[in-house]
C-alpha cells in the first residue's frame, strides 16, 4: 500500500504536533457540488451509487479535486447497517430514509441478529478497497458509521422523526428491551467498522447525530454505553499505525466530559459549544474536531473568514484540533463558499502551532 503523504489528520487526531490545522468536511461529497449530483442522476438513486464501488469512490474523490482538504471520507451512508439486518431501507424523495420492516416492538427486537458483514456489506468493503488505490497515499481515509442510538432511532421510528415518540417510549417502558436493540446494533457496528478498517479506512468516526436527545441518564445508558462497546471492541493499530477513533454527539455540551472517558481520540464538537469550553470540559484527554456553524457558509467571504479565524482562536494553541463544521454541510451552499473557507484554515491556523 502506497505510503501516506498527508498524515495531518492522524497526527492531530492523536494530539500529536503538526504545522498547520488539518480540515476535512462533514457531508464534503454530497449534492451542493454540481458533480456529485450529476453521478448521483448516472446512478438512479442515492443507495445504488452507495452499492457501485467506482461511482462510491469518484464522488468520494470529487471534493478533494476542488479543495485542499487533509482527509477523504468514505462514501455510505449510517442506514447500511439496519439495511443489512433485513429493515429493507429505501429513500423516498423529499422524505429522506424509510424502512419497510421498522423494529418497534419487543418481539421484533428479540427477533433480531447480528448478520453476516461480508455478505450483507461487502460492497461497501469494496468502496474502501477502491478508494485507498485510487488516493495513492494522498491524504487518509475516514471510515465511519452511526451510533447505535442514533441508528436504533431510524429502526424504531421508520425514517426520521423530530420528537422519538416510539424508541422514547421503550426508554421508559421496556428499558431492557432497547438496551437488547443497542447491544445488537453496537455488535453489528464492530463487525462493520473493523471490516472497513481491514479493508483500508485509517481513522473511523462514529455519527451519533441523536443521543443528545435524551436526557443525560438516558444518554448514558444506552448512547454513550453502546458507543464505549464499540471503542472497546475497535482494532485500534494496523500496519504500525494507530487507527484514531472520533466519536461525534450532536449537542453534547457537557456530556463531551463523559464522552471523553471512552477511550476514544477525539470528539466531535457542534457550534453551540464552545471550542476553549469544550476544552475545559475534557482537558487533554482527547483532541476536538469542529465546529463552525454550517450556516456561516451562506454569508459573505468576509464573514466567512472570520468564522475560521473566530474557530481556530476558540481553540487556542497547541496540538489536538482539527478544523470541521460543527455538522453537515447543506445542499443550498454555493461551492465556492467552502473554498474560501479551507484556503483560511491553511492562511490563519500556521500561527496556532508552534
Ligand atoms: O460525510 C460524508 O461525505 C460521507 C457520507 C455520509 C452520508 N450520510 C451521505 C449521504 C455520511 C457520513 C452520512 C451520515 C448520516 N446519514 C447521518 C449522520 C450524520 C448527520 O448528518 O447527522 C444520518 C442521520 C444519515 C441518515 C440519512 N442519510 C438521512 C437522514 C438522509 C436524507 C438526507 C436528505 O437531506 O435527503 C440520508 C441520505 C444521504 N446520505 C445523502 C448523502 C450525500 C443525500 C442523498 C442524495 O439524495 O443524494
Amino acid at each position: 500500500m502506497a505510503e501516506l503523504h498527508n498524515d495531518l489528520l492522524l497526527r492531530a487526531l492523536l494530539r500529536q504536533p503538526v504545522p498547520r490545522t488539518p480540515v476535512w468536511i462533514m457531508r464534503q461529497a454530497g449534492r451542493y457540488l454540481p458533480e456529485y449530483r450529476e453521478v448521483r442522476a448516472q446512478a438512479g438513486d442515492f443507495m445504488s451509487l452507495c452499492r457501485n464501488p467506482d461511482l462510491a469512490c469518484e464522488v468520494t474523490m470529487q471534493p478533494l479535486r476542488r479543495y485542499r482538504l487533509d482527509a477523504a471520507i468514505l462514501f455510505s451512508d449510517i442506514l447500511t447497517v439496519p439495511d443489512a439486518m433485513g429493515l429493507g431501507l429505501h429513500f423516498v424523495a423529499g422524505e429522506g430514509p424509510k424502512f419497510s420492516n421498522p423494529v418497534q416492538t419487543v418481539d421484533a427486537i428479540r427477533g433480531l441478529r447480528v448478520p453476516d458483514v461480508e455478505k450483507t456489506l461487502g460492497y461497501v468493503f469494496d468502496a474502501v478497497r477502491t478508494i485507498r488505490r485510487e488516493l495513492d497515499g494522498k491524504v487518509p481515509l475516514i471510515g465511519f458509521a452511526g451510533s447505535p442510538f442514533t441508528v436504533g432511532t431510524y429502526m424504531v421510528e421508520g425514517g426520521s422523526s423530530r420528537e422519538f415518540p416510539t424508541i422514547k417510549g421503550l426508554a421508559a417502558e421496556a428499558p431492557e428491551a432497547l438496551d437488547a436493540l443497542m447491544d445488537i446494533v453496537a455488535e453489528t457496528t464492530i463487525e462493520y467498522l473493523n471490516a472497513q478498517i481491514e479493508a483500508g479506512a485509517q481513522a473511523v468516526q462514529i455519527f451519533d447525530t441523536w443521543g443528545a436527545a435524551l436526557a443525560p441518564d438516558d444518554f448514558r445508558r444506552f448512547s454513550l454505553a453502546s458507543m464505549q462497546k464499540i471503542v472497546d471492541g475497535l482494532i485500534r493499530e494496523k500496519d504500525g499505525r494507530q487507527i484514531p477513533v472520533i466519536l461525534f454527539t450532536k449537542g453534547a455540551g457537557p456530556l463531551l466530559a463523559d464522552l471523553a472517558e471512552t477511550g476514544c481520540d477525539a470528539l466531535g464538537v457542534d457550534w453551540t459549544t464552545d471550542l476553549s469550553t469544550a476544552r475545559e470540559y475534557v482537558g487533554d484527554k482527547v483532541a476536538l474536531q469542529g465546529n463552525l456553524d454550517p450556516a456561516t457558509l451562506r454569508e459573505s467571504p468576509e464573514v466567512i473568514k472570520q468564522g475560521v479565524a473566530d474557530t481556530l482562536a476558540s481553540y487556542g494553541s497547541g496540538p489536538g484540533h482539527v478544523f470541521n463544521l460543527g455538522h453537515g454541510i447543506t445542499p443550498d451552499i454555493d461551492p465556492e463558499r467552502l473554498g474560501v473557507l479551507v484556503d483560511a484554515v491553511h492562511v490563519l491556523s500556521p500561527q496556532y502551532h508552534g
